[in-house]
C-alpha cells in the first residue's frame, strides 16, 4: 500500500527550494485510509510541525497549506480527526509564516450587517460591554493593533453621543419606514461597519471612517454592540 508522504517527498517538504518548488508541483499523494498508514502519516505530520521555521525562510507559507490540504483529503476520505495538539501546532505554525495583514483580513468581519448577526448566531459570540468600552476609548485596540477613536468623535457634537443611543434607536431609527425589517442590533451593527447606509438626522453623512468592517473581529464588534446596548437613558 503507497504511503500518504513517503520519505522523499518528506524530504522535499522539508528540503531546499529547488526540491520544495518540485514537490508543491507535484498532485497531492493519494490517501490510504488504513490505520497503520494514518498513524505513519501521524508521525510524520508531527515531525514537520516541530520544524522550526523560522530558521528556514526558504519554506514557504505553501508548506503549511499544502498539509493542510492532505489533512483535509484524509478528513473526507478516511473521518480522520487531528488530534488538538496537531490543530494547534498548525494554527500557530501557519499565524508565524502568513503576514499580518493577511491575517487582519481574515479575520475581520467585513461589512454585510446580515452576515455578521448569522455568524455571531452560529459562533455562540456574546459580546462583553465592558470590553466594548475599553474599545470604544480607545484603552484596547483594534485587529490591526491601533485605537479606533471612537469617543474621539462621539462627544455629542461631531457625532451623536452614546448616551441613550439604544433607546433613540428603539424609538426613533426603528420607526423610520428606511429601516423597515431591523431590529436594534442589526441597526447598530450597520452603523459601524456601514455608516453611511443610514445618516442620523442633524449629522453629516462622509465624516465616520468607513473602514471599521476592516479593523474588528467578530467578538470585538459584539464587545462594542454591547457597550452601545447598555448605554441606555
Ligand atoms: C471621525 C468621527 C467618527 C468616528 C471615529 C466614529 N464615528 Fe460613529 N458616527 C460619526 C458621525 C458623524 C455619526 C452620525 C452620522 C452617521 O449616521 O453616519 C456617527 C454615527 C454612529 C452611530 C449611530 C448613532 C445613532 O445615534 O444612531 C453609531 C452607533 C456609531 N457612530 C458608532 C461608532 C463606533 C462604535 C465607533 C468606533 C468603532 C465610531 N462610531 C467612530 C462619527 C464618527
Amino acid at each position: 500500500m503507497p504511503k500518504i508522504i513517503s520519505r522523499a517527498l518528506m524530504a522535499a517538504l522539508l528540503g531546499g527550494v529547488g526540491l520544495w518548488a518540485l514537490s508543491l508541483a507535484q498532485p497531492l499523494p493519494s490517501v490510504d485510509c488504513d490505520p497503520q498508514a494514518l498513524a505513519r502519516q501521524q508521525a510524520t505530520f508531527a515531525e514537520i510541525l516541530r520544524f522550526d521555521f523560522d530558521k528556514h525562510p526558504d519554506l514557504s507559507t505553501a508548506n503549511l497549506f499544502r498539509l493542510g490540504a492532505i489533512y483535509q483529503q484524509m478528513a473526507l476520505a478516511c473521518g480522520y480527526k487531528p488530534n488538538e495538539q496537531e490543530v494547534q501546532a498548525q494554527i500557530l505554525q501557519t499565524l508565524s509564516l502568513a503576514d499580518v495583514a493577511q491575517i487582519v483580513a481574515a479575520r475581520a468581519v467585513g461589512t454585510n450587517s446580515l452576515a455578521i448577526l448569522a455568524k455571531w448566531e452560529a459562533e455562540g459570540i456574546v459580546g462583553d460591554s465592558f470590553n466594548g468600552q475599553l474599545l470604544f476609548n480607545g484603552l484596547a485596540n483594534g485587529l490591526d493593533g491601533s485605537p479606533l477613536g471612537c469617543a474621539g468623535c462621539h462627544n455629542d457634537q461631531t457625532a451623536p453621543a452614546i448616551e441613550g443611543v439604544w433607546t433613540r434607536t428603539v424609538e426613533q431609527h426603528l420607526r423610520d419606514p428606511r429601516l423597515a425589517g431591523y431590529d436594534a442590533r442589526r441597526y447598530l451593527v450597520e452603523s459601524i461597519v456601514m455608516p453611511n447606509a443610514y445618516i442620523v438626522e442633524g449629522y453629516v453623512g462622509d465624516l465616520m471612517p468607513s473602514y471599521f468592517g476592516q479593523r474588528l473581529d467578530l467578538q470585538q464588534l459584539a464587545d462594542l454592540v454591547a457597550f452601545l446596548e447598555s448605554q441606555d437613558q
